[in-house]
């Protein structure tokens, strides 16, 4: 019995997030041909994601790495979002990509999206594996979306319950909640 069984069931397959990865990769390529990409993942619970769909994009591009934290009320995010570690180059001109796990209420992308765009790069998007709308507090246009989930808890591919599940290979639900 795996270590996560008795606390964790299958909520999306490895196989149906690695075909979507690579769906969205291809319209990636496409849509960045003859431009200089960079992807900002967000620390920590994008990486899973954005190694994967780094992989499917056929292009040369460029990652960066933002870790933000937001202030927690329970389990709600309060929208007070600080950066903890920034990018290690200026974002000035560049077509720049966001990486994300999870729009939720989408406080943490209005923030990135703000403080991003405040950079002047030359275009500005973003890519989410999942989308929860029934929480959203804020109107978020996801470019790049992976799936759209009802409102459960997910962890797996990246995404944790207390700093745990991030390396399954498939998105999760917790057992209970
Ligand atoms: P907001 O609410 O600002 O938050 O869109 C996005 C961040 O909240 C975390 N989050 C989750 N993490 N399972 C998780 O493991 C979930 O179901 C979930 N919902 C939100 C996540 O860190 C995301 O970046
Ligand atoms: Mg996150």
């Amino acid at each position: 019995m795996a270590f996560y069984e008795n606390e964790v069931g299958i909520f999306i397959t490895e196989e149906k997030v690695q075909a979507r990865v690579r769906e969205l990769g291809a319209e990636i390529t496409r849509d960045y041909q003859g431009k200089d990409l960079t992807l900002v993942c967000v620390l920590k619970g994008s990486t899973f994601f954005a190694m994967d769909l780094a992989r499917c994009i056929d292009l040369p591009l460029t990652m960066e790495f933002l870790g933000v934290s937001s202030y927690q009320g329970g389990t709600e995010t309060t929208g007070e979002v600080r950066i903890t570690s920034d990018v290690s180059k200026p974002m000035a001109g560049k077509h720049l990509l966001i990486i994300e796990d999870i729009i939720d209420t989408g406080l943490t992308m209005s923030f990135l999206l703000e403080n991003l765009r405040a950079r002047h790069p030359a275009s500005l998007k973003v890519a989410s594996l999942l989308e929860k709308p029934a929480r959203a507090r804020t109107k978020i246009d996801i470019d790049y979306k992976g799936f759209v989930i009802d409102d459960v808890f997910v962890v797996g591919y990246g995404l944790d319950y207390a700093e745990k599940y991030r390396n399954l290979s498939f998105i999760g639900r917790m057992k209970g909640k």
